[in-house]
């Protein structure tokens, strides 16, 4: 073995360190935390279709260090200020074969280390194809793995939990159906992946800033314990294009000893470039009802007519037989508008407004994003909504057909902003259409953040779901306001997904981003909202309350039925206080799989807001009050689970209470499996 050169640089704590060398001509890394081995050392490269490869035969060249920190605040966020603190390499080696270079960019934080590959413009290295990134991360042992099946389309699936070995025999069950999904390999996950060593470290993958690129997966060597990076694939099978100067998104890797602080990680958001849009003042969180659990739990219908063969120009719907059961009609919209208007949300999303639900089969212009059903007035509701201080959430179901919907963007963007609407949800179910491409390749990457970037001329924020996984691109353009981009709460309508999913999403697909998670399902009998409907949600109430708290977003839904809300309306006195956008972040407890516990300072204002949720036992959550203001007294509202609750009859078991606390108070709170607690807590003068 000839290592020819190294270069080492640690984070602004000393606690990361790492080194980058050139070994028998390969770029490697490898990275310690506290002096560990975290990564092993790890190849670097880049193979191309159309120039040689940038994959060996490399000397060192030159490395440039350097420091930088900064407090940035972001527009919207989980706290008021953001650290951005880190020392960087930049590492540029030369490959003798071809006399070109290429420059490899760390940046190590306290919690990790991002990098990313630099392509200056030079000979043989213009635009190229990527053909594969041969990025490896080797880890150090067989580390407990939090995962989903790496997939091109989809990331709706269940988290699972084992060890890394255990992944190629637990995959065809985690393989659950999708309208549109592509496994790609038995050992293939998706990132963010979540790691736990057996010295009990937590490693975090993912990506940040993915832009002008396809989305990173990662293919695991279970023999070797290796994971390389697996990009998403064009309709060609090429898996990005970059024209260079050019470089890709960053790859990182967080590294905490407790849970909690992965949790408060802020890397990915740091590694993200600043805000590039000038007067943010339009952009805010938004709390909001919809008429959608009524579709989704299959009461109501999204379309108006039943029929199908629909041409969009041409088709009177007056002359059409009805489904009878069209949820976006006038009055059921007015009564929404009327619901979120009596108890303070922001705004109403009404899904099934416009034309085409008929067959949203993959054809060219299968919906019009311009044009309502005959039983929604859009001027007259939307004159109804601002005279109740109410916004209409306009819905746009792509149906994966994406060049219809370029197609009608500005007129669709011009409309809704006309209508006094502020925010977009989107939505991309099914094959992409034409036929081809995938989820998360570079032209639908581009695609998300085209419709993001065009949204803001219009004044508009978006919540697409079905996108590719955030990565932190809610800093550049916080008009990104929420994704979905996993399994939500959609999915109790049908096969639902366990009770450790909600205490491993924070540490996996949130820290890329918000998800639009649609938490509030207090109605746990899905058959009090569509008879026909035999499906229970597997969690109780006050897990429902908690979600606010753990699933942090700036946008939050109460995603319940009105009824729902009548029937359980001292529980849902905890939704209407929770607001949606915050000062402070305290992260209480964590153990993913296990157990959240959250504590959270309103924006600018004294109320502390707490949830707690628990997976799989019975437990005893001990809450110290110490992030209260010393001298000071407060009344707690304590939401919790009842004793004889649990996560498959009595979901509706919950007590509350009020109480006189302070910073000295202890709460000792015993929550269910799949239950939790939520508290408020109001500064009694
Ligand atoms: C899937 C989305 O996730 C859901 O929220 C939406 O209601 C349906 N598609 C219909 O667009
Ligand atoms: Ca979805």
């Amino acid at each position: 073995m000839s290592l020819t050169w190294s270069a080492e640089i640690c984070s602004p704590n000393r606690q990361v360190r790492l080194q980058f060398y050139v070994d028998n001509g390969n770029m490697t890394y490898r990275i310690f935390y506290k002096d560990k081995e975290i990564v092993r050392p790890s190849h670097l490269g880049l193979q191309l279709i159309n120039w040689a490869d940038l994959d060996g035969n490399f000397v060192p060249d030159t490395t440039i260090t350097s420091s930088f920190s900064e407090t940035w605040r972001p527009v919207w966020g989980e706290e008021d200020e953001i650290l951005n603190s880190y020392n960087e390499l930049a590492a540029t080696v030369r490959q003798t074969t071809t006399n070109r270079r290429i420059t490899v960019r760390f940046r190590v934080y306290d919690e990790g280390v991002g990098f990313r590959y630099e392509l200056p413009r030079q000979q043989q290295l213009d635009n190229v194809w990527v053909k594969q990134e041969q990025t490896q991360f080797a880890m150090c042992g067989n580390h407990t793995a939090y995962w989903i099946p790496g997939d091109y389309d989809t990331s709706e699936y269940e988290y699972r939990t084992c060890r890394l070995t255990e992944i190629r025999q637990m995959m065809n069950d985690a393989i659950t159906a999708n309208a549109c999904q592509s496994p790609f390999s038995p050992t293939g996950v998706q990132t963010s992946l979540l790691m736990k060593t057996d010295d009990g470290i937590y490693i975090n993958i993912h990506e940040a800033a993915l832009t002008d690129y396809s989305a990173m997966h990662l293919e695991l060597n279970d023999t070797t314990l290796t994971l390389t990076s697996r990009l998403t694939p064009d309709s060609e099978g090429r898996m990005a294009r970059m024209h260079c100067p050019a470089h890709t998104p960053w790859r990182t890797v967080i590294i905490t000893d407790n849970a909690r602080d992965m949790l408060a990680s802020r890397m990915t958001l740091n590694l993200n470039e600043p805000c590039k849009i000038e007067d943010t003042s339009w952009i805010h969180p938004i709390k909001y009802v919809g008429v959608w659990w009524e579709m989704m739990s299959g009461a109501e219908t999204w379309n108006y007519a039943d029929y199908q063969h629909i041409d969009i120009e041409k088709t009177d719907y007056t002359k059409l037989p009805t489904t009878g059961r069209h949820a976006a009609n006038n009055s059921n919209v007015m009564r929404y508008i009327d619901f979120a208007a009596d108890n303070s949300f922001d705004a109403v999303l009404v899904e099934g407004w416009n034309k085409g639900w008929e067959d949203s089969w993959q054809k060219l212009d299968n919906y019009s994003f311009t044009q309502s059903y005959p039983d929604y007035d859009l001027k007259k509701l939307s004159r109804y909504a601002e005279e109740k201080g109410v916004k209409i959430i306009m819905h746009h179901e792509t149906s994966a057909s994406v060049l219809n919907y370029e197609r009608q963007l500005d007129d669709a963007y011009r409309l809704a902003a006309d209508n006094g609407c502020e925010l977009i949800k989107s939505g991309y179910v099914g094959p992409i259409f034409p036929y081809g491409g995938h989820h998360f390749d570079q032209w639908m990457v581009d695609h998300y953040l085209h419709a993001v970037k065009r949204a803001a001329d219009f004044r508009l924020m978006v919540n697409a779901h079905e996108a590719v996984r955030p990565t932190g691109l809610c800093r550049t353009y916080p008009n990104l306001l929420c994704n979905e981009s996993a399994r939500g709460q959609e999915f109790y309508a049908t096969d639902g997904f366990g009770t450790q999913h909600t205490t491993i999403l924070p540490f996996t697909r949130l820290m890329g981003g918000p998800m639009d998670f649609t938490p509030g399902l207090l109605e746990s009998d899905l058959s009090k909202v569509n008879p026909e409907n035999k499906n229970r949600i597997s969690s109780t109430v006050c897990n429902q309350l908690a979600l606010y708290i753990i699933m942090y977003s700036p946008l939050q839904m109460a995603a319940d039925v009105p009824e729902s809300y009548e029937r359980y309306a001292d529980a849902f006195q905890f939704i209407k206080d929770v607001p949606a956008d915050w000062s402070q972040s305290h992260y209480v407890e964590a153990d993913p799989g296990q157990y959240i516990t959250v504590a959270r300072r309103e924006k600018n204002g004294e109320r502390w807001f707490v949830g707690s949720i628990t997976a799989v036992d019975r437990r005893k959550s001990r809450l110290e009050l110490n992030f209260l203001k010393p001298g000071k007294e407060y009344t707690a509202t304590i939401y919790c689970d009842a004793k004889d609750a649990d996560n498959r009859q009595n979901q509706a078991r919950y007590t509350i209470r009020k109480q006189r606390v302070t910073s000295k108070s202890v709460l000792t709170l015993t929550t269910v499996n799949g239950g939790g607690y939520a508290i408020s807590i109001v500064p009694t003068d």
